[in-house]
């Protein structure tokens, strides 16, 4: 069976301040109803001053190693995936390092948004089925609060978003009697449709400076995305894709017990599901609580599969993911 990466612990933490719909239609122009119907989010939790994304990376890297039964100094390699990062550079995973005083553990953040934590997952694997790392940490970590235009002009992004971190550790499985590990993982991107949902300032081409005052006026540095468009080429990417490593998997639909997606839009979940025909308990969501934490989402979903029993040892989970990019990919692994 070869060299396989067994995820042995996750974790996930997100700040303790709630967010409801109502308390954003305090803000903007928006209602609980709108925002219900068109995303199935109910509220979401954002940091509060002096919170930085790596203590959240932290929180939930510390349960994910508590639950691998793990100390910080036996892992190999920290990947944190984020879009949202504490600083310029370096990356998030920099500041978790320190806090999970590794001094010399290489560590390094992966931008693939919304798809980075199966991103992430496929280089972790990359690094233990070539003998490199024995046991990585991979961490998916949002701070998207700060980063959101809470006005009118921003209604239709910054409903949607929340933030949170999710962890898992993967060690090397070379056990003949234990097929647990990752099976397939696919990756795609399609960096025609980049500005279809990007934040374009600070950039490092804008000349002479990456961040001016005009471009804050013009509203640059806060997200912007073709909702439409992106929620068509989501629900077609991303059966496309999870046929695809269930595929290479030599996997059928019936033999999945867990099918995890992105939490973007419930909706786009629930077209996904009735286009494969998924059963509805075969599928858990948060994102009527967290919102889209983007990197953070599938790991403090399977978080949630593992902490409340859902999950138990031999079942096939199905991971799926789409965001900016484009990028969407998949991951299929025995738990
Ligand atoms: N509250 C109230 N009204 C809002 C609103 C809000 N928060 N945001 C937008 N609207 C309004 C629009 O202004 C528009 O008004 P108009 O008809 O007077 O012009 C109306 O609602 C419909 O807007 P539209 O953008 O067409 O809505 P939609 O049905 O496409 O739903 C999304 C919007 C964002 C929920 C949907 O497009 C979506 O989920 N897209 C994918 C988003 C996604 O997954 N992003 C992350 C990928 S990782």
């Amino acid at each position: 069976m070869g060299l396989r990466a067994k995820i042995i612990g996750t974790g996930m933490h997100v700040p303790d301040r709630v967010v409801t719909n109502d308390d954003l239609a305090k803000l903007m122009d928006t209602t609980d109803e709108w925002i219900q119907k068109r995303t199935g989010i109910r509220e979401r939790h954002y940091i509060e001053e002096g919170q930085q994304p790596a203590d959240l990376a932290y929180e939930a890297s510390k349960n994910a190693l508590r639950a691998a039964d793990l100390d910080a100094g036996q892992l190999d390699c920290i990947i944190l995936a984020t879009l949202s990062p504490q600083a310029d550079f370096p990356g998030t995973s920099f500041f978790l390092q320190e806090l999970l005083d590794v001094p010399e553990t290489p560590c390094f953040d992966l931008r693939a948004q919304c798809s980075g934590f199966v991103y992430a997952l496929a280089v972790a694997n990359g690094f233990i089925q070539s003998g490199m790392y024995q046991r990585v940490l991979v961490v998916g970590c949002e701070v998207h609060s700060t980063g959101i235009d809470l006005t009118d002009t921003g209604r239709d992004v910054a409903v949607l978003f929340g933030d949170g971190a999710g962890a898992v550790v993967l060690e090397a499985n070379a056990d003949e009697n234990d097929p647990a590990g990752l099976i397939e993982v696919r990756l795609h991107a399609e960096g025609k449709n980049a500005k279809k949902l990007w934040v374009e300032a600070p950039g490092s081409g804008f000349t002479p400076v990456r961040i001016t005052h005009e471009l804050i006026e013009q509203r640059r540095h806060f997200p912007y995305m073709e909702g439409r468009l992106v929620f068509k080429h989501a629900v077609t990417r991303m059966p496309e894709v999870l046929l695809e490593t269930l595929g290479a998997a030599s996997l059928k639909l019936e033999d999945v017990d867990l099918f995890l997606f992105h939490q973007a839009n419930l909706r786009i979940n629930e077209y996904v599901m009735g286009q494969l025909e998924i059963p509805a308990e075969k599928t858990l969501s948060n994102i009527h609580k967290f919102g889209n934490c983007s990197a953070a989402s599938i790991p403090m979903l399977l978080d949630e599969a593992v902490s409340t029993g859902l999950l138990s040892r031999g079942q096939v989970v199905s991971m799926t993911s789409f965001g900016s990019g484009f990028s969407w990919a998949s991951a299929v692994f025995r738990w």
